[in-house]
């Protein structure tokens, strides 16, 4: 179930991932600028568990306020660039594949997922939620935030979808390397369908650039955990 030639890709991207923060677009700052916000109030004296923290652009903005942070990523690349963040103290960087992931539960109160859920096969979304959900059960909030496809129309550079529903796009390093990945985008209402079954949602965000989405779990009532 884990994707190579994804965790490939973002091996080789590493060093240049954080330029896609960094794009002079006015309206694309000011939406991560306000993400980023909204997230150091969410996390502020929290004990955070991030998967797939790449290079760490979030987990240093977590750690402004933030309890701790156990930050994860299965790329040693990544969590090489997230280290020399040199976020002391409260952060801590594991490297973890988040389709085993085996972190202790209720030892957390917050999860971020970071650009994650947009790689995630549509058809694995239960082995997802499975783990979010234990976690959240324990009275955890979770914060995701992901892509919205560039502009109106076909998705520019999709090669292909699959019979789950999953869109492959071509991606190219600076070097010129060549690489597909799944890479899948949603309307605010697919994503409140497919969260609202399994999640209390709190918070769903849709903008021009990014959405985010804070969700807590349900106990069998209904009712937020
Ligand atoms: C789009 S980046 C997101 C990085 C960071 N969360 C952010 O928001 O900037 C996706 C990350 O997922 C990581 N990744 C890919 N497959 C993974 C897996 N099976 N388990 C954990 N991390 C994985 C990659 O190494 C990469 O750092």
């Amino acid at each position: 179930m884990t994707d190579h030639k994804l965790i490939d890709y973002y091996r080789a991207r590493a060093s240049e991932y954080e330029q896609i923060y960094y794009r002079d677009v006015p309206d694309r700052r000011k939406e991560i600028d306000e993400e980023a916000d909204h997230l150091r109030q969410l996390v502020k004296g929290r004990h955070v568990l991030e998967l797939a923290c790449g290079t760490g652009y979030w987990t240093e903005i977590m750690a402004e306020t933030a309890a701790s942070i156990v930050a994860s990523d299965i790329s040693p690349e990544m969590i090489a660039e997230a280290r020399g963040k040199n976020l002391r103290g409260k952060v801590s960087f594991v490297r973890s594949d988040l389709n085993r992931s085996a972190f202790a539960k209720g030892a957390f109160d917050f999860l971020a997922l970071g650009f994650w859920f947009s790689h995630h096969p549509r058809q694995n979304y239960g082995d997802l939620f499975a783990m979010l959900i234990e976690l959240l059960q324990e009275g955890c909030t979770a914060w995701l935030i992901d892509n919205n496809p560039p502009a109106e129309g076909p998705v520019v550079g999709s090669v292909h979808t699959d019979k789950h529903g999953n869109n492959f796009k071509h991606r190219f390093l600076d070097n010129g390397a060549e690489h597909t990945i799944l890479k899948n985008y949603f309307t605010k209402d697919e994503l409140r369908n497919i969260f609202a079954p399994h999640f209390r949602i709190e918070r769903l965000t849709h903008n021009k650039y990014y959405w985010s989405a804070v969700l807590r779990g349900v106990n069998a009532t209904g009712a937020p955990t």
